[in-house]
């Protein structure tokens, strides 16, 4: 939005009364008095007009590492939230950048910045997502070369995208998704009958779970890792 709407909405001034005070100088837009209202201005740009604030969202960017038992939302009337753990005076701007099921662990990003998490979330990214997984039974290199073709989901008529299998061990593993489908783990290893038991995510694109964080603490993200997206 322009500087000049915004300033002419937000305080009901008319265009005539916001030109003046361009150019009286009483203006700043990120802390810069600025003479013209042309300015594109985004949620986070801190703009002043008189010497009061009327926008100072300052951009937030977490990581978490998600315990089991909580519900991925912000809201929820039954169960434990992501956000009933975070203890910040902004935390009600914010808002998930992907999901994990209840009972999944890990990492889980959390944002007041829609662009941002459009960008990581954005099926056409196809941002890879890696988790370990534990299960029931044994995981055979049969899993690997399915999971590699991808697999039919009939209830949403397509097929996944390739996806990479580590076997770990007999019943653990490290998989790679580029998607992220209802339940897809759970139900790619459901077609070989075989259940997840525990599923914890390790990273999203660039950015990995922090290995200090317990389970149900977060932290800011890196400038690095913010960039990575
Ligand atoms: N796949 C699942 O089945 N569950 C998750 O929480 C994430 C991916």
């Amino acid at each position: 939005m322009r500087l000049d709407r915004f300033i002419e909405n937000t305080l009901s001034y008319s265009a005539q009364t916001v030109r003046h005070l361009f150019a009286e100088r009483k203006i700043f837009l990120n802390g810069i008095a600025v003479d013209k209202g042309r300015h594109q201005i985004s949620a986070f740009c801190r703009v002043e007009v008189e010497g009061n604030s009327l926008q100072a969202r300052t951009p937030a960017y977490l990581m978490m590492n998600k315990p089991k038992g909580c519900v991925s939302a912000t809201s929820d009337i039954k169960n434990m939230t992501a956000l009933d753990l975070i203890d910040l005076p902004n935390k009600n701007d914010l808002h998930l950048a992907g999901r994990l099921d209840f009972n999944s662990t890990g990492l889980l990003l959390l944002t007041n910045d829609g662009t941002w998490s459009r960008k990581i979330t954005q099926p056409q990214q196809k941002t890879p997502k890696t988790y370990w997984v534990e299960t029931l039974d044994e995981i055979t290199a049969e899993y690997a070369s399915k999971f590699s073709a991808g697999m039919y989901f009939r209830f949403e008529n397509l097929t996944t995208l390739p996806a990479e299998l580590k076997i770990l061990s007999t019943n653990t593993a490290e998989i790679t998704i580029y998607e992220g489908r209802y339940h897809q783990i759970k139900r790619m290893f459901g077609f070989f009958q075989n259940e997840v038991i525990a599923l914890h995510r390790l990273s999203m694109g660039k950015i990995e779970l922090d290995p200090n964080l317990l389970a149900g603490e977060y932290r800011n993200l890196t400038e690095v890792e913010i960039s990575s997206v």
